[in-house]
């Protein structure tokens, strides 16, 4: 009897692997038997690194390699010898004081840098660039439908300063680089446009998507605008979709990947049907009733034979029972907070404002420990 040998895959790069997408990218690639090459800044940050090294077949299959996009070079060791590229990390700084050098400059010359990586290994034979919806539509006017044959108007985001400005003109000139170089360098690549990212995860810090999509808990407004009109992809579909773009033949040039469009007030209802433990205003002030979604068309990806599993309570399901069960969301917010209180979370920290008092968690695992026994006795 002959013995069937498996088929060796990879070895593939994912960078930014200890991040939101990353992580849980490196766990369907273990699934599906690739050596998996992880990129992180500190391999020495347990934090960030054991829930990958945690994953079945990590310690067969996965090695973790130091890399940094503001440092030119340093991505060679991990991409030489590679057949594939995961190009996912990207400084996500919504609040960076000087977002010109944190979050637009690393962003582009860092992919430059894995192009030229990937180009000095001679062995990549496609690259996946995670780009961003907010490369396609933020502009003045909305339109009723986007494909991928838009791209964003970096001088309005620049003018108008909205939440995630910096992200967005990172991401726009960061994906146009990409093209420039991959035309000029006969390189393969191939990117794709998730919108916002929702669904349960393996990392352990609050991921920067789960800071919007459920501002509506937390009370953040300042990401009303974003889900105002928004549209949604589950991170398993994602992920999923980076692998179907990966080994596809016919892949080709840019991929939306979404599978839902809403508005705020889809949003609103998703959770006050389900979660009624979260007190979700009736009215959302600023935006008016009536707004119309904006539809992401994923047809592209569609006609080269992908499917969506996931629904959109299933995306909000999962993603808040990860938050609860990291402490990284309350586990119910009260009716009304005196002093119209609120919850504010961004990254790691979390504020607690009312007219009596502020108080800051930094470290949010000691949230549900500090909201027990709050005082006020405003939040339990
Ligand atoms: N989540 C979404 O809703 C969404 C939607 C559209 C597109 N995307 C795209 O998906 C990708 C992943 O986003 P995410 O949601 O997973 O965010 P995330 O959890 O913040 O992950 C970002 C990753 O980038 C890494 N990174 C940041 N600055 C870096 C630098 N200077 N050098 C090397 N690595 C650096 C971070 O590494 P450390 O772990 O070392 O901090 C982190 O692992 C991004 O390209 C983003 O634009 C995400």
């Amino acid at each position: 009897m002959t013995m069937m040998k498996a088929k060796v895959k990879g070895p593939v790069v994912v960078t930014g692997a200890g991040g939101y997408v990353g992580s849980w990218l490196v766990m369907k690639l273990l699934q599906q038997g690739y050596t998996v090459r992880a990129t992180v800044r500190d391999p020495t940050n347990m934090k960030k690194v054991k829930p990958l090294l945690d994953l079945p077949g990590a310690e067969a299959n996965l090695s973790l390699w130091k890399a940094d996009l503001n440092d030119e070079g340093s991505f060679d060791a991990a991409i030489s010898g590679c057949t594939g590229v995961f190009h996912v990390a990207t400084p996500m700084d919504f609040e960076s004081k000087d977002p010109e050098s944190e979050v637009i400059k690393p962003a582009v010359k860092g992919v430059l840098g894995i192009m030229r990586s990937c180009k000095r290994a001679g062995t990549v034979q496609r690259v996946i660039f995670t780009s961003s919806a907010g490369t396609v539509n933020v502009e003045e006017h909305q339109k009723p439908e986007y494909d991928e044959n838009t791209w964003s108007d970096i001088e309005f985001c620049r003018n108008i300063k909205m939440t995630g400005w910096m992200y967005f003109v990172s991401k726009t000139l960061a994906e146009k680089a990409a093209w420039d170089y991959a035309r000029e360098n006969d390189i393969d690549l191939v990117t794709i446009i998730p919108t916002l990212v929702v669904g349960p995860f393996i990392s352990s810090t609050m991921p920067p998507s789960m800071v919007t999509a459920l501002s509506l808990i937390t009370g953040n407004e300042a990401h009303y605008s974003i889900i105002k009109q928004i549209q949604l992809v589950h991170l398993d579909d994602l992920c999923d979709a980076h692998i179907f773009l990966l080994n596809h033949p016919r892949a080709k040039g840019r991929y939306i990947c979404s599978s839902h469009d809403a508005t705020i007030h889809d949003l609103a209802k998703i959770i006050r049907d389900n979660y009624p433990q979260y007190h979700i205003p009736q009215k959302i002030e600023g935006i008016e009733d009536k707004i119309q979604p904006v539809h992401f068309s994923s047809k592209k990806l569609l006609q080269l034979g992908f499917k969506y599993k996931y629904s959109m309570k299933e995306m909000f399901d999962e993603a808040i029972k990860s938050c609860i069960k990291k402490n990284l969301i309350p586990m119910k917010t009260a009716e009304a907070l005196p002093g119209n209180g609120k919850l504010e979370v961004t990254g790691e920290q979390l504020k607690c404002m009312t007219n009596e008092m502020t108080e800051t968690y930094f470290d949010l695992s000691l949230l549900e420990k500090k909201l027990y026994t709050h005082s006020t006795g405003l939040l339990v």
